[in-house]
């Protein structure tokens, strides 16, 4: 069991736990993930490592409840305990040998940029950072990504803080203004990666984008994290979740994501189920 020791509301939907996890704590890097089941009879999500305290043997997970079992996850407080942890899976992002990095995160995605964003400050880089979200409220990490980024703009879609506009607005005006950009990393829904890949090949910057693959075993055996990455089949587990963006098949990626949308739904409407206590999963 891995009890929970912390827990922050950071937005009204978007939670962040800190969970006693020695053996994970241990060897995480930045970008690995973790894959959770709350008790016996839950399903297992994936959730990327935000943070981690090796002396203290515990990880950060923040996660925005979009489904059932993050609606539940989102209902455990401080003492109680996930069933299990398996980690950490997925090849970590390699971190070192850029000079001028470009972070952009959109929504729940910049949970998942966070990590990533310390570990370039923190190895030297010059950071300018993104984060974008549809409204102030949904804003996160704020302060955090202040203190890892030599930059932060901020956007919202409806103009309630910062910029009025997209990420992507922003991105552009930086690869104007700096032509030395060694790497962009985008973070954030599946249009958003595909938006910041296209505008960054216009520039001939690299960029690193990090994929939200259905994901069921998280070894690389089950097949249910297909991508298409420059033509070739890829498993996000073990060959990602992060990959060139450049070559990933955007497209394909969506058409595989909505699959279960119509059960999700139905998960969700169910009364039974949406309260989380009932035993019919
Ligand atoms: C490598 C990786 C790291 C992730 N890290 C984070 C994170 O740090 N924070 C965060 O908020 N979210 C993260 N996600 C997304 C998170 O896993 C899904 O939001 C979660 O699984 C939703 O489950 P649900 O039952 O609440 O929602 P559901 O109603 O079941 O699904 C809602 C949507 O979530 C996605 N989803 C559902 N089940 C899975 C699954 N088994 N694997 C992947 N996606 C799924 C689908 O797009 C689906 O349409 C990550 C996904 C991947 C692949
Ligand atoms: S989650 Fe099963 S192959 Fe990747």
């Amino acid at each position: 069991m891995y009890r929970i020791i912390r827990k922050k509301v950071l937005a009204p939907t978007m939670k962040l736990i800190e969970v006693e996890a020695p053996d994970i704590a241990a060897k995480v890097l930045p970008g690995n993930f973790v894959i959770l089941r709350i008790d016996e009879k839950g399903e297992r999500i994936p959730l990327t490592v935000a943070d981690y305290d090796r002396k203290k043997g515990t990880i950060t997970l923040i996660f925005q409840e979009v489904g059932y079992t993050t609606k539940h996850l989102g209902r455990l407080e401080e003492g109680d305990a996930l069933l299990d942890l398996v980690g950490p899976l997925g090849e970590h992002m390699q971190i070192e040998g850029y000079k001028k990095v470009i972070c952009v995160g959109g929504g729940s995605g910049t949970a998942l940029l966070y990590p990533k964003t310390k570990a370039f400050y923190e190895a030297g880089a010059k950071v300018l950072t993104i984060t974008g979200a549809r409204t102030k409220e949904l804003l996160i990490l704020l302060d955090e990504l202040d203190a890892v980024s030599d930059e932060l703009y901020v956007t919202t879609d409806d103009g309630s803080y910062g910029h009025h506009g997209f990420v992507t607005d922003i991105l552009k005006e930086l690869l104007d203004k700096h032509d030395d950009v060694d790497l962009v990393v985008a973070i954030g829904p599946v249009p958003m990666m595909k938006a910041c890949a296209e505008l960054t090949r216009e520039y001939g910057v690299k960029c690193i984008v990090s994929l939200n693959a259905i994901m069921v075993d998280g070894t690389g055996m089950c097949g249910g994290c297909r991508v298409i990455v420059g033509g070739e089949t890829k498993f996000t587990c073990v060959d990602g979740p992060a990959f060139d963006g450049h070559l990933v098949d955007f497209d394909d990626l969506m058409r595989r994501l909505s699959y279960y949308k119509k059960h999700e739904e139905e998960v969700l409407s169910n009364e039974c189920c949406s309260g989380g206590e009932c035993k019919c999963h």
